[in-house]
């Protein structure tokens, strides 16, 4: 029997974990963790992750502060708007939603980020700091939520062949650079593919665990699966499909009904590691005020 790993459960399990961490504080120094979530411009899809963000942390106890801000807003306007979120102490964490209007430079406004608040972990320290493993550091929600579910599911990525298919900032690459790292959750040999690579399945056939995060729907098939290899599925894709009342379902990266025939434990889309992100977003919320209450 294939096993089905739950990023739902998992999530629910370590958002319990979290509830009784946020309670302590609250009880031992009156400390309430806060996380703002920017908001720039009108995106459904970015309105519809915003709106779960901010449902979650109420959840645990956490206070969400949302900034929706108008699509047209100038660029030195969000910088403020980040600083004043730096410099303010009942704000433990600052995510600012992306993509960003074309008019906005990103990086700029990534490495306005306070990094001891940067809950995201694109800001360029957060990101050097995990490569080199000095420091303290947030890492990015989404691979860390993806090793999270490795190792609760009994999959420690330890002396594995890690293939991760994807190299973006977001995902492909920190989770690379979290599975290769000396430290809990890593420690394995890293492969990183994408959509370039010429022979692509002959690479993913190499992997005992393999992590999909490459944004092109249903694109890796049984073929490209050894026998028995543990697969993650990070893509969350929209597709036409016209007999659903909404007109689209949701699927990931991976043939989920024929890959799950042949590996040995297969993460599903929806109910994978889309509830992993917010989860972890909310742990390095957690965390960032266990640290501020410990500073004083
Ligand atoms: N857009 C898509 N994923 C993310 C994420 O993890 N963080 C932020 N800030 N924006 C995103």
């Amino acid at each position: 029997m294939t096993q089905i790993i739950s990023g739902k459960e998992i999530s629910e399990e370590i958002r319990s974990e979290l509830k009784e961490r946020v309670d302590a504080l609250r009880e031992e120094g009156g400390l309430v963790p806060g996380l703002a979530v920017v908001l720039v411009g009108e995106d459904p899809a970015s309105q519809m992750y915003v709106g779960m963000k901010n449902r979650a942390a109420e959840a645990l106890g956490i206070h969400s502060r949302q900034l929706t801000l108008p699509a047209d807003t100038p660029e030195d306007e969000l910088l403020g708007v980040v600083e004043g979120l730096n410099a303010d102490p009942e704000i433990h964490g600052i995510l600012v939603q992306l993509p960003l209007p074309d008019h906005i430079d990103e990086a700029k406004v990534i490495e306005a980020i306070d990094p001891a608040k940067d809950v995201d972990g694109f800001h360029p320290i957060s990101v050097g700091r995990l490569q080199t493993g000095s420091g303290d550091f947030f890492a990015p929600a989404t691979p860390a939520g993806v090793v999270e579910m490795l190792l609760r599911s009994g999959h420690d990525p330890a002396g594995k062949h890690v293939v991760v298919v994807g190299r973006s900032n977001i995902v492909g690459k920190p989770a690379a650079a979290l599975l290769l790292r000396k430290a809990p959750g890593g420690n394995a040999t890293v492969t990183v593919a994408h959509s370039r690579t010429p022979d692509l399945g002959a690479v993913t056939r190499t992997a005992d665990i393999l992590v999909v995060a490459m944004g092109r729907p249903e694109s890796i098939g049984a073929d490209m699966v050894a026998e028995g290899a543990v697969v993650i599925d990070v893509g969350t894709n929209r597709v036409d499909d016209a007999s659903r009342e909404r007109g689209y379902r949701v699927c990931g990266d991976v043939l989920f009904d024929e890959v799950k025939e042949k590996a040995a434990a297969i993460s599903p889309v929806p109910g994978g590691v889309g509830p992993m992100t917010i989860t972890m977003l909310l742990s390095n919320t957690v965390k960032s005020a266990e640290t501020a209450a410990a500073e004083g």
